[in-house]
């Protein structure tokens, strides 16, 4: 199996903070039909990204290239500039363009400084596609 996909991407982090981030992507309703291996691999994959009050982590409308799970900090939901919802800590949120290849369709904003961990698309693909793989060669 070719590691070399994505085992550049991985990143040192506490085992505490992986449980946080495996069960933040086990609990999103479009990322349930991932196995359990590609959760882990995607867990090692994922680094941080922290913003600033005001600043957008997602516009919509635009192509996305990070998954990301909420870690610390309030960040919002707009949809042409109406606000929807909040988003809660430890919380996956912009998987949608990720998974279905559609541009974003929310902008989400921080309310306040933020911290995240972030994953990106390609690596997203990459773990995707290695386990396709491995699937063909067995059989
Ligand atoms: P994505 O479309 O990639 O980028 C915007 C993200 O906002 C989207 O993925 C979801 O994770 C999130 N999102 C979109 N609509 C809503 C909503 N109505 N409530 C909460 N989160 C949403």
């Amino acid at each position: 199996i070719p590691k070399f996909y994505f085992e550049s991407a991985r990143v040192w982090k506490e085992q505490s903070v992986k449980k946080l981030l495996t069960d933040a992507l086990n609990k999103n309703q479009y990322l349930r039909r991932l196995e359990v291996q590609q959760v882990k691999d995607m867990v090692e994959c994922m680094y941080e990204r922290t913003y600033q009050q005001g600043e957008y982590v997602i516009k919509q409308g635009e192509p996305g290239n990070h998954l990301f799970v909420l870690a610390d900090g309030k960040l919002d939901v707009y949809q042409h500039n109406k606000l929807l919802t909040s988003i809660a800590v430890w919380t996956t949120f912009g998987e949608l363009a990720i998974l279905y290849n559609c541009t974003r369709t929310a902008s989400v904003k921080a309310a306040s400084n933020v911290k995240t961990w972030a994953l990106d698309r390609e690596v997203f693909h990459n773990i995707m596609r290695m386990t396709a793989e491995a699937r063909h060669e067995q059989y």
